[in-house]
């Protein structure tokens, strides 16, 4: 494989396919949907490339490379298989990334459980990876490291006297000093990331924060620069940091919702729930997407505006995820206890049931259905890096005739905020005028400000977010790279309460 220059080598904890043994011993695979890898394909097809990560299998599979060579070359780019033992998915995946870096990346620092532990099996497994690439990789080859998992990786491969040019991108949110200094490992991690080439960020806030976090831990580090790529100093050696908010494929799913099929099952779900306004809520099982405070939120709309009730319910789909850590679990029986005391108190015989809920991985059919259907998308996570369900519904929303609220925390409220109705998600009134407001906003300006939004994904697709990212890696002139128009300044996110 060496040798081969310029190639694109995609690194994440994740490969871009799940693999499963069949009844009969051989291997199943199947691609994730996911918008990350749409986006890399043609960069892998056109420059040659490879995905390297975990198999999500344990270790010793037999016959699982087999089935990587062939799926890698159908896929059109090769895929290595970063084998992990159970301990290391226990300490490295569950621990480290999900149990530290997770929570306290999101500001919910009590959730963490700092178990040194998971930090030195983190550092191995980091260290692990490092040595598969340094394997795979030629000294022209670009080498893109995606997400919380595997920050150390540079620092890895810079031990190893690995030449290769390497960025970084970090999918969830970057905090704050104050919660950031709190890791007993900040200074290691820092330094980790400042090994890296380029260091992305989703949003203007994140950026800023990693690197007030830089200077207040490592006082000869400069940063310079104004536009969306800042250059820092490392001992001598030139690091880029910038931000490059992550989108969607939006033609693609606006072509999909547009079919009649996807057509056929949104109306079937309007005869099935009628005479009534649909909010939708789709969410992965987890803490940081604030279900418990919107079912709250969504009760509170019910007691305080009579108007609304049997002329609105909530379609609240949460696709399980992490279900071997028990914070997990735990948030389940309480979105489901809520689900119930909400629909015991208000539900009509026969009739209106407040809240539609359900508890499983949907289909692309079932999940571009559920976008096209709904008149409201509810959007309000606690914190989130950026939040690919407002924009893919923004995209699906074929006839723009629908609206949007958006938590104030999310990474995509710097990009809509001036035309989705800006939430606190811990404000449980607020968020109950926002749905009354959405519910009697009239067509034009829904339609208005839908229009506009989509508007603003298509223009930044994923597509851009990956030519940005590698053109910030290569590019020789930082000047090119001025802050994108729609990036709004968190300072002029607008907080004042809506008016009714
Ligand atoms: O948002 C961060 C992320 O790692 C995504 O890339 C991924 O889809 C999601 O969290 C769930 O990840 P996992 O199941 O691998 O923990």
């Amino acid at each position: 494989m060496k040798g081969k220059s310029e190639r694109l080598i995609v690194v994440s904890n994740r490969l871009p396919f799940s693999f499963r043994r069949v009844a009969d011993g051989r291997w199943k695979s199947e691609q994730s949907g996911g918008g990350l890898v749409t986006a890399l394909l043609p960069v892998l097809r056109h420059r040659g490339g490879m995905w390297i990560g975990w198999p999500g299998v344990a270790e010793g599979s037999d016959g699982l490379d087999r089935e990587l060579a062939a799926v890698g070359e159908g896929a059109g780019y090769a895929l290595k298989a970063v084998p992990l033992t159970p301990e290391e998915v226990r300490n490295f995946y569950e621990g480290f990334s999900n149990e530290i870096i997770w929570p306290l990346f999101h500001d919910m620092q009590l959730l963490c459980n700092f178990d040194p532990a998971y930090w030195r099996t983190y550092r191995d497994v980091n260290r692990k990876f490092a040595r598969v690439v340094h394997a795979e990789c030629g000294a022209g080859d670009f080498v893109w490291v995606h997400d919380y998992h595997l920050m150390g990786v540079a620092s890895e491969l810079r031990r190893l006297k690995s030449g290769a040019r390497i960025g970084f991108f970090l999918h969830i949110p970057f905090p704050s000093p104050d919660m950031f200094l709190k890791l007993p490992w900040r200074l290691e991690i820092i330094e980790s990331l400042l090994h890296y080439d380029l260091v992305g960020f989703q949003t203007l806030r994140d950026r800023r924060n990693f690197v007030q976090c830089v200077r207040e831990l490592l006082r000869d580090v400069e940063v310079e620069g104004r536009g969306q790529v800042l250059q820092a100093t490392v001992s001598g050696r030139k690091m880029r940091i910038g931000n490059f908010p992550i989108s969607i494929d939006f033609n693609a799913f606006m072509r999909q919702a547009a079919t009649s099929e996807v057509a056929a099952h949104a109306k079937e779900l309007h005869r099935l729930l009628p005479n009534r306004k649909l909010l939708l809520g789709i969410d992965r099982l987890d803490y940081t997407k604030g279900i418990p405070l919107r079912l709250q939120a969504f009760q509170n709309v019910l007691e305080r505006y009579p108007d609304l009730r049997e002329r609105i319910s909530l379609i609240q789909v949460v696709v399980p995820s992490r279900e071997d850590i028990g914070d997990y679990q735990e948030l389940k029986t309480e979105i489901e206890r809520l689900v119930g005391r909400i629909n015991g108190s208000f539900v009509r015989p026969g009739g209106w049931v407040p809240v539609w809920y359900v508890y499983r991985s949907l289909s692309r059919l079932d999940l571009l259905a559920y976008y096209r259907a709904a008149d409201i998308g509810l959007i309000t996570p606690l914190k989130d890096g950026m939040n690919l369900v407002a924009k893919e519904y923004c995209a699906c929303s074929i006839e723009e005739d629908c609206a949007l609220i958006l938590s104030e925390f999310a990474g995509a409220a710097a990009q809509l905020a001036n035309n989705a109705l800006l939430v606190n998600p811990f404000d449980i009134e607020g968020v109950a005028d926002a749905i009354h407001r959405a519910y009697h906003m009239d067509a034009g300006e829904r339609q208005a400000r839908m229009r506009r939004m989509r508007r603003s994904i298509r223009e930044n697709d994923v597509f851009w977010w990956v030519d940005s990212f590698l053109r910030a890696a290569i590019a020789r002139d930082l000047k090119a790279f001025p802050q994108p128009e729609h990036v709004v300044p968190d300072e002029i996110i607008d907080h004042t309460p809506l008016v009714l």
